[in-house]
């Protein structure tokens, strides 16, 4: 779609949600915003936490090693330094600004640990579901350091880091089949100021934001609030969705903006592993307690 064309039908906001603060890993303290039992709605989507704190003690003890299975993780790193190694073998170091990109396929084996010891460390694991046919595919991952995600500008001055997919004609960092997910890194300029972003109308889309507050602006006008640090399930239909920084917003607004094709497939879920069935559940356990996720 031509980025200068008006959105006709733009999306409503469904329901806000507010994440659990919990502690993963060895003991980091995050907030998870897109819970298991969001799963359905917001499908290929299957959760997303923010982490954010400039206490080492929420973070220092990191993400020893433990296992996935069938699915892809997507972590953004907004501030801090965290090191990766797989069973694989590889290695890469996730910083300011840079996104790693891993699908777990039929699994491997990672750590995911801090490489710093005193600061902020800020950021996302976004997890993105496989369709039945690729969960058993080879594992693969990607580190994108900052300066590889391509960016685009509105007119009105939103800068956009576009992660995955497109906007405003400037396709993302990944794309993918199947799921087509948009990953979307929106900052907004001090001033109240709008963004349109075409969205497929059977796409589930969210908004989650993480500096300031946002409106949802519907077809009529009427705009709904997202405070900091919540998430708008968008309604789906329409051709898009309108955003736009909220007036006497106490800093400039950042949000994500994440939209993708549901599967309509099975979840089954334990822990790291979401397959599709119990008994590929069993057989993932069974996998990594004798050895073949190493
Ligand atoms: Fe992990």
């Amino acid at each position: 779609m031509n980025p200068s064309t008006p959105l006709k039908q733009p999306r409503h906001l469904e329901r806000l949600v507010t994440g659990q603060p919990t502690t993963d890993g060895a003991g980091v303290k995050l907030v998870r915003v897109l819970t298991q039992d969001l799963q359905q709605r917001l499908d290929p989507f299957l959760m997303l936490d923010n982490f954010g704190s400039n206490d080492p003690k929420d973070w220092n003890a990191g993400f020893p090693e433990h296992p996935h299975r069938g699915f892809e993780t997507v972590t953004y790193m907004i501030a801090g330094r965290m090191r990766h190694r797989d069973s694989a073998g590889h290695e890469g170091l996730l910083q300011n600004g840079g996104v790693q990109w891993m699908t777990a396929g039929r699994g491997l084996i990672h750590s995911e640990m801090p490489e710093q010891e005193e600061g902020t460390m800020e950021g996302f694991q976004l997890w993105l579901n496989l369709p039945a046919k690729d969960k058993m595919r080879e594992p693969w991952y990607r580190d994108i350091a900052s300066s590889e995600i391509p960016m685009s500008s509105t007119p009105e001055g939103v800068a956009v880091r576009v992660i995955a997919g497109e906007s405003q004609g400037v396709a993302g960092a990944v794309q993918r089949e199947h799921t087509e997910p948009l990953y979307l890194d929106l900052h907004f300029p001090a001033q109240p100021t709008a963004f349109s972003q075409a969205l497929p109308a059977g796409h589930n889309a969210f908004v989650y934001t993480y500096r300031g507050r946002l409106e949802v602006v519907g077809a009529g006008g009427e705009a709904a609030t997202v405070p900091l640090h919540s998430m708008a399930v968008l309604a789906n239909g329409g051709d898009g969705v309108v955003l736009r920084s909220a007036p006497g917003s106490p800093e400039p607004a950042r949000a994500l903006l994440i939209a993708g094709r549901p599967l309509r497939e099975p979840i089954a879920q334990y822990g790291p592993f979401v397959m599709n069935t119990r008994d590929q559940l069993v057989q993932a356990v069974e996998d990594f307690r004798s050895g073949r996720l190493a």
